[in-house]
């Protein structure tokens, strides 16, 4: 017999499994939480049951969940008015751009943003922006990125999940490999090589396609959901010296570093680099409304000043989302959540370290902020990935998630790399206590792999 919780926490599946496509799943025989709640670092099941969110959702709740000033803004905003044309002003959109814009890394110059609903059309948006602006075509990325799955931020992704979309999508998008010192595309397991190295390569791909036909180049100041790889010292520099040399316009694709995850606004910041332009998207509002951007350095959105900006939606700037990015904005500054981070820093280094040290299948760990990876592997010496990269599925991973999943923790994760970014606000306890469903989980794969 089941309880009333248990039966309604079926149906809701059932009703889900039946009606619902979910993202990048094979959705026969889908079975997760339901997830109905949440409150500070944990979400809650139909059943009442508690889980610890290890990656803020996707990287984005990055205030963890129903943070009180984030709701406030939002139920004041509900009250008044949920839609404005875009095409027409709104101050919540004035007052949410002046304050990204604050944020932005061109003190006084500024900048002006465009608002999107996520992070895809962000980029498609700026890629837009930086052709009409160069008048070039060609945008340069990594092949270990990921800048958005509908067709044109699919086409600018680096990885296999723009495979499915690659027919008829915009011609081109050059691809580059960046640095990875944990496993060199270049053959060196020295940083400083590795650097050298890999901007010798960009200089190649750029001259090889003719820097006059180049846009820019998009990428991630930190490759996010692809490893969570820290750029070695000097590498974000070199570009952005390549860039000045050549016309070509940086562009950083914040989506996932903005916002504190990094110990900074932006992750641009965190290395002392300085892009053309940025775009945002989840920890803007902390993933409380569906929200993204582009913001464009002052010197290249006056090129819109007297042609029509090449652009729009429905629903950019729309005033919910925008009084969520108010609320997370105020929020982040009441709680002093940057800080934070990377105050966050140092421990998580040293607790994740610490479970490498003791599991051999634990290969490497990096990071920075709040924002660390676990990288799994069949032992330290060999690196061999415990399962293959762009492969067909999770294999022996599948073990680690259910091992979290009955620990009550939740981490998101791919192939053989798991994301710890937990929200900015999680306290040592809290970290600690998730640790643990860490470590058990790990011991379950072991368990696994030893048959
Ligand atoms: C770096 C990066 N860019 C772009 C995107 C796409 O954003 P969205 O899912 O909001 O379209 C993501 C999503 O995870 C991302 O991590």
């Amino acid at each position: 017999m089941l309880s009333p919780a248990e039966s309604t926490s079926r149906e809701i599946a059932q009703r889900h499994r039946r009606y619902v496509l979910t993202p990048w799943a094979a959705q026969a025989g889908l079975d997760t939480p339901v997830i109905v709640r949440g409150s500070g670092v944990h979400l809650y099941d139909a059943d009442g049951t508690r889980y610890v969110d290890l990656s803020s959702g996707l990287v984005a709740a990055n205030l963890g969940h129903g943070h009180p000033t984030v709701l406030g803004a939002m139920h004041e905003q509900i009250d008044r008015i949920c839609f404005a044309p875009p095409s027409w002003f709104n101050d919540a959109r004035a007052e949410l751009a002046e304050a990204i814009v604050a944020l932005a890394p061109w003190a006084d110059e500024g900048g002006r943003v465009f608002f999107t609903t996520g992070g895809s059309q962000a980029n498609e948006d700026a890629v837009k922006f930086a052709r009409a602006i160069t008048g070039r075509h060609k945008v340069l990325t990594a092949y270990r990125s990921f800048h958005g799955s509908s067709p044109g931020a699919a086409a600018l992704t680096g990885e296999n999940r723009r495979w499915v979309s690659e027919s008829g999508t915009p011609a081109g998008v050059v691809r580059f490999w960046a640095p990875f010192p944990y496993r060199s595309p270049f053959d060196t397991t020295d940083p400083a090589d590795e650097t050298r190295r890999a901007l010798a390569h960009l200089r190649a791909t750029v001259a090889a396609e003719d820097p006059g036909r180049i846009a820019a180049i998009l990428m991630e100041p930190v490759v996010g959901s692809n490893g969570v790889i820290v750029y070695p010292d000097g590498y974000l520099a070199g570009v952005r010296r390549l860039c000045d040399e050549t016309g070509i316009l940086l562009v950083f694709d914040e989506v996932m570093t903005g916002f504190g995850r990094l110990g900074a606004a932006f992750g641009g910041e965190r290395y002392g680099v300085v892009p053309d332009a940025l775009t945002f998207a989840k920890g803007v509002t902390s993933a409380y409304a569906p929200l993204g951007g582009v913001v464009l350095r002052e010197r290249y959105a006056r090129a819109f000043d007297d042609v029509p900006l090449p652009g729009g939606h429905t629903y950019s700037g729309h005033p919910v989302a925008m009084s969520a990015g108010l609320g997370a904005l105020r929020a982040y500054r009441e709680e002093d959540a940057f800080d934070r981070a990377l105050a966050l820093e140092p421990s998580l280094r040293a607790k994740l370290n610490d479970l490498r040290d003791r599991h051999a299948i634990v290969g490497d760990v990096r990071g920075a902020g709040a924002f660390f990876a676990l990288e799994f592997v069949s032992d330290h010496a060999s690196r061999a990935p415990l399962v293959a990269w762009q492969g067909a599925g999770m294999g022996v991973m599948a073990t680690f998630y259910a091992g979290l999943r009955k620990r009550g923790a939740y981490a998101f994760g791919r192939y053989n790399v798991v994301c710890i970014a937990p929200p900015l606000l999680t306290s040592e306890a809290e970290l600690d206590e998730a640790l643990v469903a860490v470590e058990g989980a790990i011991q379950d794969v072991e368990s696994a792999l030893r048959g």
